[in-house]
Protein backbone atom coordinates (compact mmCIF):
# COMPACT_ATOMS: atom_id res chain seq x y z
CA UNK A 1 0.00 0.00 0.00
CA UNK A 2 1.38 3.72 -0.98
CA UNK A 3 1.34 6.39 2.30
CA UNK A 4 -1.00 8.30 0.12
CA UNK A 5 -3.47 5.18 -0.12
CA UNK A 6 -3.07 4.77 4.01
CA UNK A 7 -3.45 8.06 4.69
CA UNK A 8 -6.62 8.22 2.39
CA UNK A 9 -7.48 4.70 4.15
CA UNK A 10 -7.62 6.71 7.65
CA UNK A 11 -9.47 9.75 5.61
CA UNK A 12 -12.23 7.81 4.65
CA UNK A 13 -12.38 5.70 8.31
CA UNK A 14 -12.75 9.77 9.98
CA UNK A 15 -15.38 10.68 7.35
CA UNK A 16 -17.45 7.65 8.42
CA UNK A 17 -17.46 8.54 12.02
CA UNK A 18 -17.75 12.26 11.40
CA UNK A 19 -21.53 12.97 10.87
CA UNK A 20 -20.78 15.30 7.91
CA UNK A 21 -18.62 17.22 9.83
CA UNK A 22 -15.95 19.02 7.83
CA UNK A 23 -13.01 20.21 10.21
CA UNK A 24 -11.16 23.11 9.01
CA UNK A 25 -9.09 23.68 11.90
CA UNK A 26 -6.52 20.65 13.30
CA UNK A 27 -5.36 21.23 16.41
CA UNK A 28 -2.93 18.82 17.83
CA UNK A 29 -2.93 18.29 21.88
CA UNK A 30 0.63 17.59 23.49
CA UNK A 31 1.70 15.93 26.29
CA UNK A 32 -0.52 16.46 30.07
CA UNK A 33 -3.08 18.49 27.76
CA UNK A 34 -5.98 16.50 26.96
CA UNK A 35 -8.32 18.25 28.71
CA UNK A 36 -8.00 21.04 26.27
CA UNK A 37 -10.24 18.25 24.32
CA UNK A 38 -13.15 19.17 26.82
CA UNK A 39 -13.61 23.12 24.70
CA UNK A 40 -14.99 21.46 21.82
CA UNK A 41 -18.98 21.38 21.60
CA UNK A 42 -21.01 18.44 19.77
CA UNK A 43 -18.35 16.42 20.28
CA UNK A 44 -17.53 12.89 18.27
CA UNK A 45 -14.99 10.91 19.35
CA UNK A 46 -12.84 8.06 17.39
CA UNK A 47 -10.30 6.03 19.11
CA UNK A 48 -6.96 5.99 16.77
CA UNK A 49 -7.71 2.13 17.01
CA UNK A 50 -10.07 2.31 14.54
CA UNK A 51 -8.59 4.34 12.35
CA UNK A 52 -6.09 2.40 9.57
CA UNK A 53 -2.49 3.02 10.02
CA UNK A 54 -2.66 5.76 13.36
CA UNK A 55 0.26 4.77 15.42
CA UNK A 56 -1.05 4.36 18.99
CA UNK A 57 0.58 6.98 21.52
CA UNK A 58 2.80 4.87 23.86
CA UNK A 59 3.21 8.27 26.33
CA UNK A 60 0.24 7.23 29.04
CA UNK A 61 -0.56 10.48 29.45
CA UNK A 62 -2.32 10.61 25.89
CA UNK A 63 -5.83 9.46 24.96
CA UNK A 64 -5.20 8.53 21.82
CA UNK A 65 -7.94 9.73 20.04
CA UNK A 66 -9.59 11.82 17.86
CA UNK A 67 -12.17 14.19 18.53
CA UNK A 68 -14.20 16.18 15.89
CA UNK A 69 -15.99 18.66 17.15
CA UNK A 70 -16.81 22.89 16.88
CA UNK A 71 -14.74 25.43 18.90
CA UNK A 72 -16.84 28.56 19.09
CA UNK A 73 -18.24 28.53 14.99
CA UNK A 74 -14.71 26.52 13.79
CA UNK A 75 -15.20 22.82 12.74
CA UNK A 76 -12.51 21.35 14.55
CA UNK A 77 -10.64 17.77 14.60
CA UNK A 78 -8.53 17.02 17.85
CA UNK A 79 -5.79 14.80 18.01
CA UNK A 80 -5.43 13.85 21.81
CA UNK A 81 -2.09 11.80 21.41
CA UNK A 82 0.68 11.79 19.46
CA UNK A 83 3.39 9.37 18.06
CA UNK A 84 6.81 10.52 19.06
CA UNK A 85 10.00 9.55 17.13
CA UNK A 86 11.64 7.99 20.94
CA UNK A 87 9.32 5.44 20.90
CA UNK A 88 10.63 4.29 17.68
CA UNK A 89 8.11 5.39 15.29
CA UNK A 90 9.55 5.78 11.55
CA UNK A 91 9.01 9.09 10.57
CA UNK A 92 5.93 8.19 8.25
CA UNK A 93 4.14 7.24 11.17
CA UNK A 94 4.83 9.90 13.23
CA UNK A 95 2.97 12.52 10.84
CA UNK A 96 0.54 10.38 9.16
CA UNK A 97 -2.11 11.65 11.41
CA UNK A 98 -1.45 15.27 10.62
CA UNK A 99 -1.52 14.49 7.22
CA UNK A 100 -5.13 12.62 7.49
CA UNK A 101 -6.14 16.04 9.46
CA UNK A 102 -4.77 18.10 5.98
CA UNK A 103 -6.28 15.59 3.58
CA UNK A 104 -9.82 16.04 5.86
CA UNK A 105 -9.89 19.44 4.69
CA UNK A 106 -7.82 21.54 7.65
CA UNK A 107 -5.80 24.27 6.27
CA UNK A 108 -4.90 25.52 9.53
CA UNK A 109 -3.13 23.51 12.26
CA UNK A 110 -2.34 24.56 15.74
CA UNK A 111 0.27 22.23 16.86
CA UNK A 112 0.70 22.46 21.05
CA UNK A 113 3.64 20.30 23.09
CA UNK A 114 5.13 20.66 26.86
CA UNK A 115 8.35 22.36 26.95
CA UNK A 116 11.34 23.41 29.07
CA UNK A 117 12.46 27.03 29.07
CA UNK A 118 15.69 28.44 28.06
CA UNK A 119 14.76 31.73 29.36
CA UNK A 120 14.89 32.12 33.04
CA UNK A 121 12.82 34.65 32.31
CA UNK A 122 9.76 32.05 30.81
CA UNK A 123 9.44 30.09 33.96
CA UNK A 124 7.25 27.09 34.11
CA UNK A 125 3.37 27.91 33.53
CA UNK A 126 4.10 30.42 30.99
CA UNK A 127 2.47 29.93 27.70
CA UNK A 128 5.06 30.35 24.32
CA UNK A 129 4.05 31.17 20.78
CA UNK A 130 6.58 29.38 18.70
CA UNK A 131 7.52 31.88 16.30
CA UNK A 132 10.27 29.35 14.53
CA UNK A 133 12.01 26.06 14.84
CA UNK A 134 15.11 24.51 14.78
CA UNK A 135 16.06 21.23 13.58
CA UNK A 136 18.93 19.71 14.15
CA UNK A 137 17.92 16.12 15.07
CA UNK A 138 18.79 14.93 11.50
CA UNK A 139 15.84 13.39 11.48
CA UNK A 140 13.19 14.04 8.58
CA UNK A 141 9.73 13.24 7.96
CA UNK A 142 10.36 14.15 4.12
CA UNK A 143 13.36 12.26 3.52
CA UNK A 144 12.62 9.24 1.10
CA UNK A 145 11.38 9.48 -1.95
CA UNK A 146 8.68 13.11 -2.46
CA UNK A 147 5.24 12.30 -2.19
CA UNK A 148 4.44 14.18 -5.26
CA UNK A 149 0.53 14.57 -4.40
CA UNK A 150 1.31 15.97 -1.51
CA UNK A 151 3.85 18.59 -1.97
CA UNK A 152 7.01 19.60 -4.03
CA UNK A 153 10.85 17.96 -2.94
CA UNK A 154 12.21 21.18 -1.92
CA UNK A 155 10.13 23.27 0.29
CA UNK A 156 10.50 26.47 2.02
CA UNK A 157 10.54 27.56 5.60
CA UNK A 158 10.76 31.06 5.44
CA UNK A 159 7.69 31.71 7.75
CA UNK A 160 6.72 28.00 8.39
CA UNK A 161 4.80 29.30 12.01
CA UNK A 162 2.18 31.30 9.80
CA UNK A 163 2.53 34.72 10.49
CA UNK A 164 -1.24 35.49 10.09
CA UNK A 165 -1.69 33.15 12.44
CA UNK A 166 0.66 34.27 15.19
CA UNK A 167 -1.15 37.92 14.88
CA UNK A 168 -4.48 35.87 15.82
CA UNK A 169 -2.72 34.19 18.89
CA UNK A 170 -0.89 37.86 20.16
CA UNK A 171 -4.56 39.25 19.83
CA UNK A 172 -6.53 36.54 21.34
CA UNK A 173 -3.95 36.44 24.02
CA UNK A 174 -4.44 40.31 24.56
CA UNK A 175 -8.45 39.64 24.74
CA UNK A 176 -8.09 37.13 27.70
CA UNK A 177 -5.16 39.06 29.47
CA UNK A 178 -3.33 36.03 28.85
CA UNK A 179 0.78 37.00 28.97
CA UNK A 180 2.29 35.13 25.82
CA UNK A 181 5.86 34.51 25.45
CA UNK A 182 7.20 34.49 21.98
CA UNK A 183 10.26 32.01 20.96
CA UNK A 184 12.36 29.49 18.55
CA UNK A 185 11.51 25.85 19.43
CA UNK A 186 14.66 23.35 19.45
CA UNK A 187 13.54 19.70 18.82
CA UNK A 188 15.71 17.41 20.70
CA UNK A 189 13.98 13.88 19.82
CA UNK A 190 14.93 12.43 23.18
CA UNK A 191 13.69 10.35 25.42
CA UNK A 192 16.05 11.40 27.49
CA UNK A 193 15.99 15.01 28.63
CA UNK A 194 19.06 17.43 27.76
CA UNK A 195 22.11 17.53 29.02
CA UNK A 196 23.00 20.98 30.59
CA UNK A 197 25.84 21.37 28.26
CA UNK A 198 23.71 20.47 25.49
CA UNK A 199 21.55 23.04 26.72
CA UNK A 200 23.94 25.62 26.87
CA UNK A 201 24.92 24.55 23.03
CA UNK A 202 21.41 25.14 22.60
CA UNK A 203 21.36 28.76 23.68
CA UNK A 204 23.70 29.91 21.81
CA UNK A 205 21.97 28.56 18.64
CA UNK A 206 19.58 30.93 19.24
CA UNK A 207 16.74 28.51 21.33
CA UNK A 208 14.40 29.51 23.46
CA UNK A 209 12.57 26.50 24.44
CA UNK A 210 13.10 22.49 23.72
CA UNK A 211 11.23 19.32 23.37
CA UNK A 212 10.71 16.32 21.63
CA UNK A 213 7.86 16.53 19.32
CA UNK A 214 5.77 19.67 16.64
CA UNK A 215 8.82 19.88 14.40
CA UNK A 216 8.03 16.74 12.08
CA UNK A 217 4.24 17.83 12.15
CA UNK A 218 5.39 21.18 10.73
CA UNK A 219 7.81 20.49 8.14
CA UNK A 220 4.97 17.64 6.87
CA UNK A 221 2.43 20.36 7.12
CA UNK A 222 3.92 22.90 5.14
CA UNK A 223 4.71 20.60 2.77
CA UNK A 224 0.92 20.81 2.55
CA UNK A 225 0.65 23.90 1.87
CA UNK A 226 -0.57 23.98 5.52
CA UNK A 227 -0.70 26.97 7.84
CA UNK A 228 0.92 26.22 10.83
CA UNK A 229 1.00 27.66 14.22
CA UNK A 230 2.61 26.43 17.61
CA UNK A 231 2.43 26.55 20.91
CA UNK A 232 4.57 25.67 23.59
CA UNK A 233 3.29 25.09 27.67
CA UNK A 234 6.58 25.61 29.59
CA UNK A 235 6.42 22.87 32.09
CA UNK A 236 10.10 23.70 33.67
CA UNK A 237 13.26 25.49 33.11
CA UNK A 238 15.52 23.46 31.10
CA UNK A 239 18.50 21.06 32.34
CA UNK A 240 20.94 23.02 34.27
CA UNK A 241 18.68 26.13 35.06
CA UNK A 242 16.94 27.08 37.29
CA UNK A 243 18.15 25.60 40.90
CA UNK A 244 19.90 23.01 38.71
CA UNK A 245 17.30 19.79 39.96
CA UNK A 246 16.75 16.64 38.05
CA UNK A 247 14.29 16.84 35.32
CA UNK A 248 11.15 14.17 36.35
CA UNK A 249 8.87 13.49 33.72
CA UNK A 250 5.85 13.21 36.59
CA UNK A 251 6.33 16.61 37.43
CA UNK A 252 6.44 17.90 33.76
CA UNK A 253 3.22 16.11 33.40
CA UNK A 254 1.52 17.55 35.99
CA UNK A 255 2.77 21.28 35.28
CA UNK A 256 1.53 20.55 31.96
CA UNK A 257 -1.87 19.28 32.76
CA UNK A 258 -2.44 22.17 35.52
CA UNK A 259 -1.76 24.42 32.52
CA UNK A 260 -4.55 22.97 30.15
CA UNK A 261 -7.46 25.63 31.29
CA UNK A 262 -5.38 28.39 29.92
CA UNK A 263 -4.33 26.76 26.61
CA UNK A 264 -8.33 25.69 26.19
CA UNK A 265 -9.00 29.78 27.07
CA UNK A 266 -6.19 30.45 24.83
CA UNK A 267 -7.56 27.64 22.20
CA UNK A 268 -11.07 29.24 22.10
CA UNK A 269 -10.22 33.15 22.14
CA UNK A 270 -7.85 32.23 18.87
CA UNK A 271 -11.03 30.52 17.38
CA UNK A 272 -12.98 33.53 17.65
CA UNK A 273 -10.59 36.04 16.51
CA UNK A 274 -9.07 34.06 13.58
CA UNK A 275 -12.39 32.24 12.25
CA UNK A 276 -12.62 34.46 8.86
CA UNK A 277 -9.13 33.06 8.23
CA UNK A 278 -9.74 29.30 8.81
N1 LIG B 1 13.26 18.94 27.42
C1 LIG B 1 12.69 18.24 26.42
N2 LIG B 1 11.39 18.02 26.37
C2 LIG B 1 10.61 18.53 27.33
C3 LIG B 1 11.14 19.28 28.39
C4 LIG B 1 12.54 19.50 28.44
O1 LIG B 1 13.10 20.15 29.34
N3 LIG B 1 10.09 19.65 29.17
C5 LIG B 1 8.97 19.14 28.59
N4 LIG B 1 9.28 18.46 27.48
Amino acid sequence: MTEIARIDAAVDAIDAAAAGLRPRLGIVLGSGLDACADALTNAVDVSYADIPGFPRPAVDSHAGQLRLGTLGDVPVAMLRGRAHAYEGHHMLDVVRPVRTLARLGCTSVVLTNAAGSLRETVGPGRLMMITDHINWSGLNPLTGPNLDALGARFIDMTAAYDPTLRDHLCSAAGRIGLDLAEGVYFWYPGPNFETPAEIRAFRSLGADAVGMSTVPECIALRHMGVRVAGISTITNLAAGLGDGSALDHDEVMATGAAMADHLARLLSAFAREAADVL
